[in-house]
Formats: structure tokens, C-alpha cells, sequence
């Protein structure tokens, strides 16, 4: 597709959705989206305090971290995960070293609706407010094994010629894919919830640019990768997953604001070192420019804290000095900065691609007028017409 650059391109700088000026693009469909997120202002702590939050895959890592950070800001906070062991021992190793008694633990496995349905209704019944302020859609798995079978597939023309085939053993097997299973449908899974319980979050009000903080929210955060925005060799299962979630944003951060006041928002990490990256993981990314917790905790709490972000993402990468950014063409926002908004560049070229289509589907169907429909209603009788004739 052949696309004007950003600075030629007709913008929407109102936000209404339509191209400003001469007005080219019929779209006509209000989209509310925040500003590229401003990383020099201090995150809103405070706005924390009191929120119901549910976190999947709690347990460990980035889902840890953020509980213990949020706990001690006065939170109320719910976290699920498989690991029932771990989860149950940082609750309450959490509450004791903050007298918070809006803690709690609850066994998740997100590959199950049933679990993730229940996981759900508990939390909102452990909810003081009775509602869910925000999801973050966490767990995550990132299997090397898996990944690398899926990479390198058995000759499987070789086996079906082999005398041995003959009793079926060596027939092709489905690759596995767990990968997807959690990181991708059961991310699913959460989101749907997520949009069932945020939309009925009790004095909840729609999201809105203008109102930064509030005592309920309605807030779905998205965690995918930086697997999520380019290819990661050696882990195509695991990429897949992450750009599928990077879709599901794609389209929720349009639609989810305008239907049910949801804002919707995404982080990309870069690798950090947790638990995910196996010790194998860890060794060989040693010495590396990695990203830090702190950061992902940063850019998290930001997003969660700052009610008037709506439809951002942000990529958590290394701290980059100014040095180093201005080699790259990089533009800092703060010093050491390590957390960047996406700008959703790519996003406004191809939602600007997309438009013109919708655009042109419109027109079209604005020249074929009732006649068109008529048409087309005929047609598609007159073929079942003829379907059922054995035609
Ligand atoms: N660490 C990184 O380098 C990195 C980079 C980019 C994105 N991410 C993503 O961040 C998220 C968190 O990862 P992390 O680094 O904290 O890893 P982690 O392994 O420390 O935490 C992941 C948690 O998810 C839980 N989990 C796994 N399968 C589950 C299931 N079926 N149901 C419920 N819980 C389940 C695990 O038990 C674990 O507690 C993941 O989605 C991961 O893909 C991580």
C-alpha cells in the first residue's frame, strides 16, 4: 500500500475521526484517543488508592511486582495465577508488610473459561465497591521448546514413506501450542470478562481524556511485547501471540471507549529478567541493554493511574542516556529515559489506509443508492433460488 508520509498525510486533530480540512475521507465515526502519553509529568499515585485492580498471573514477575507496588499505594488488590503456591505466599507476605486487607489470591488458569469466569465473580465479590476499577491481562508463558519444535518440523513426507507408518505412529502430529493457548486466547478470555465487568463497574463513568482522576475507573491493560511490534527469531509462537494481542488492541482502542466507556491501553516490553526468561533465557541475554522492572512498573502505573490515557501504548526498552538517543534518533522526553510511547504511528498510517477504503466502500454504496440494495437482495435470492433447485 502506497500512504502519504505522516506530515502530508490529512490528520484528524480533533479526534472526531475525520480527516481535518477538506474532509476527503467519509468515515464520520467519533474516536476517542488520548495524546502521545507525557513521560516527564509525575505519575498520579494517589489515584490509586481505593481502586479495584485484578491482575492475571500475579504470581511472579511484571504481575508481582505491580501488586506489591500497588498494595502499598492503598489498592485494593486481586491476583490470579496457576501457581497457587507462590501467589498465596505473596499475598500474604503483602498484607502483613502493609496492613492492607484488600489483598487477595486466587487460583487461575486463564486457558479456561471456567476458571477465568470464576476467577471474575470472585473478584468483584471481594471487591469493597463491588466492581473492577482495572484488569491488567498479564500471564504469560514464553516455552523454548515449543517454539523451536514448531521451527524445525519432522520430514514428515519421509516418515509416510517409511515401512513403519504402516500402524499409523509416525502420521503428522499437530504442533503444540500452548503458547497461544495462554498467551493469546487466554488473553482473550480476560478481555471479554474484562469488558463484561468494567462496563458495570458501580459509579463508574465513561473514560475521558479531560478526566485524569476519579474514584472508579473502567481500565483494561494489555500486556504484549515488543515480540508484539516485530519478529523474534527463535520464538514464532511466541510473536504470534504477542502481535495477535497487539490486533485485539488495535481494534478494541477504537471501539471500547465509544461503546462502553473502556479505555483500553497496552504495554511492550523489551526483555526484562524474570522468572519467563528461564535461567537459559537469562545467561544469554547477559550483559545485553535489557529493560528493568522498575520501568515496566513505571510505565504501568502510569497507564493505570492516569485515568485520561486512553488507546496508548508504550514500549519499555533500556534506560537510554541523551548520548545514545540522539544517535539512534531518538527523542527524550526525560533523562535516562527508558519508557516510550509507540505514537501508534504505524496505527494512524493504517487506520488512515483503512479509512479510505471504508471510505470508498462508502461512496460506492452512496452511488448504487436503493437500486444497489435491491440488486443485491435479488441476486442473493434468486441464487438460493436456484441452490434449492439443485442448481
Ligand atoms: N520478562 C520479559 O522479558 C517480558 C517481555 C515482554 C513481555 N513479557 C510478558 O509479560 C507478562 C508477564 O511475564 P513475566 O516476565 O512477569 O513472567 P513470569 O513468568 O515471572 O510471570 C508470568 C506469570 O504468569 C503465570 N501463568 C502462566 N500460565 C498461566 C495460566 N495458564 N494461568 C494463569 N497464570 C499463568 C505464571 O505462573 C507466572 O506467575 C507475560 O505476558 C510476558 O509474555 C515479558
Amino acid at each position: 500500500m502506497s500512504l502519504p508520509s505522516p506530515s502530508t498525510a490529512p490528520r484528524d486533530q480533533n479526534g472526531d475521526g475525520n480527516s481535518d480540512g477538506d474532509g476527503v475521507i467519509p468515515f464520520g465515526t467519533t474516536v476517542i484517543h488520548s495524546d502521545r502519553v507525557n513521560l516527564s509529568t509525575p505519575i498520579l499515585y494517589s489515584n490509586l488508592r481505593d481502586k479495584t485492580i485484578v491482575i492475571t498471573g500475579g504470581a511472579s514477575g511484571f504481575g508481582a511486582t505491580c501488586f506489591r507496588a500497588w498494595a502499598s499505594d492503598g489498592a485494593n488488590v486481586i491476583i490470579g495465577d496457576i501457581n497457587s503456591t507462590k501467589g498465596t505466599e505473596l499475598v500474604a507476605a503483602v498484607r502483613q508488610a502493609t496492613g492492607n486487607s484488600h489483598l487477595h489470591f486466587l487460583p487461575l488458569d486463564v486457558t479456561s473459561w471456567a476458571s477465568q469466569a470464576a476467577f471474575f465473580k470472585q473478584a468483584a465479590e471481594l471487591s469493597p465497591h463491588g466492581g473492577i476499577d482495572c484488569v491488567v491481562a498479564n500471564a504469560g508463558i514464553a516455552d523454548a521448546k515449543e517454539n523451536a519444535a514448531f521451527e524445525e518440523p519432522p520430514d514428515y513426507e519421509h516418515y509416510q514413506h517409511s515401512p513403519s507408518d504402516a500402524d499409523g505412529e509416525t502420521a503428522p502430529q499437530a504442533p503444540s501450542l500452548k503458547t497461544l493457548d495462554v498467551n493469546l486466547y487466554g488473553l482473550i478470555y480476560t478481555a471479554h470478562l474484562a469488558l463484561s465487568y468494567l462496563a458495570r463497574n458501580p459509579d463508574s463513568q465513561a473514560c475521558n481524556v479531560q478526566t485524569p482522576a476519579a474514584p472508579r475507573d473502567r481500565h483494561l491493560l494489555l500486556v504484549s511485547s515488543i515480540a508484539g511490534l516485530a519478529g523474534l527469531p527463535s520464538q514464532p509462537l511466541y510473536a504470534a501471540a504477542k502481535h495477535g494481542v497487539v490486533g485485539l488492541f488495535r481494534t478494541l482502542r477504537l471501539i471500547t471507549p465509544i461503546k462502553h466507556g473502556i479505555r483500553v491501553n497496552m504495554i511492550n516490553p523489551y526483555f526484562v529478567d524474570t522468572p519467563i526468561l528461564g535461567t537459559l533465557g537469562s545467561l544469554v541475554l547477559a550483559g545485553g541493554g535489557m529493560a528493568t522492572i522498575d520501568s515496566v512498573l513505571d510505565a504501568t502505573t502510569r497507564l493505570v493511574a492516569d485515568q485520561g490515557i486512553i488507546g496508548r501504548a508504550l514500549v519499555i526498552g533500556p534506560k537510554t542516556a541523551a548520548e545514545h538517543a540522539r544517535i539512534v534518533g531518538l527523542e527524550l522526553d526525560a533523562a535516562d529515559q527508558a519508557v516510550w510511547d509507540v505514537h501508534a504511528d504505524d496505527f494512524e498510517q493504517s487506520d488512515l489506509f483503512t479509512r479510505r477504503i471504508i471510505g470508498v466502500t462508502n461512496l460506492v454504496t452512496r452511488a448504487r443508492g436503493w437500486a444497489g440494495v435491491a440488486t443485491d437482495i435479488a441476486n442473493k435470492a434468486s441464487s438460493g433460488f436456484w441452490r434449492a433447485l439443485g442448481y
